[in-house]
């Protein structure tokens, strides 16, 4: 593993300790856990082997065991995988939780029927070998489907952000300053802060995929915002998007 992956694996394995405390990493509701499963369900259809690839402490992977798929989940963090596979344990669902990079996966070309992922372009250093990556491994006109935040709007008024810091340094008990990087350690991430849908959906097509599409979230951010904490709901600038594509058909 390089330097700059070093990093990365370190800092979530730190965040990993607190990640299910943030009210962006868990369902607050029935209602927002169905209306993901609805989503997922448009999404990939007819698939049955899924990767999740950065699957953190489960968020997407348990979910789609649950709903009868057959899920594979890699992280480079081992304990996001720890606390994914212990979930799964908990809950009685059978999934595959490893170490893999999702630069350079382990697996062989067209494994999956369709890959997933959740808030992880963002950490990546090189978001275009990922995603060529995530192609070799999908099977001809296997699907792409995930999720990612735009970037806070510049204008976001820094106190607000600053009074939503104070408010996680109390009720989450972590440190919220401590982000990517912060420990003096410079890794340069193209993507971190969010990415703009337009980039995204010209990266996928610049790499081959068909069928690009990116939608905004809005039933779900209606819903999670809805049991936000305060401090959250009136910080809460990341939009996400939906972003679906799918590998070309062999002809
Ligand atoms: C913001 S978290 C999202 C976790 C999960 N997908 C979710 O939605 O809750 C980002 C995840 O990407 C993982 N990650 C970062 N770089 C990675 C890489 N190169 N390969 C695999 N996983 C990576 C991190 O360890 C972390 O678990």
């Amino acid at each position: 593993m390089n330097e700059d992956k070093e990093i990365i694996r370190d800092f979530w394995n730190y965040r990993s300790q607190k990640f299910d405390k943030s009210p962006g990493h868990y369902t607050a509701s029935k209602e927002e856990e169905e209306a993901w499963k609805g989503l997922l369900r448009s999404k990939l259809d007819d698939a049955e082997k899924i990767l999740d690839i950065g699957s953190g402490t489960g968020f997407l992977s348990l979910m789609l065991a649950d709903m009868g798929y057959e899920v594979v989940g890699i992280d480079l963090s081992e304990e996001m995988i720890a606390r994914a596979s212990s979930k799964a344990k908990e809950r009685g669902l059978s999934i595959d939780f490893h170490q893999d990079d999702a630069e350079n996966l382990g697996f062989e070309n067209n494994s999956f029927d369709a890959i997933v992922n959740r808030a992880v372009i963002w950490t990546l250093p090189h978001p275009d070998i990922a995603v060529r990556e995530w192609m070799r491994v999908l099977r001809p006109g296997g699907k792409l489907c995930f999720f990612l935040h735009v970037p806070r709007n510049e204008r976001e008024d820094t106190l607000q952000k600053q009074v939503l810091n104070l408010w996680i340094l109390l009720s989450e008990r972590r440190n919220p300053w401590r982000t990517l990087g912060s420990k003096g350690q410079a890794v340069n991430l193209p993507y971190n802060g969010g990415v703009k849908p337009g980039v995204i959906v010209d990266l996928l097509k610049s790499v081959g995929y068909s069928h690009v599409f990116a939608e905004p979230m809005h039933e779900i951010e209606t819903l999670k915002s809805r049991r936000m904490p305060y401090p959250y709901r009136i910080s809460h600038g990341h939009g996400q998007f939906c972003y679906t594509a799918e590998k070309p058909k062999e002809d």
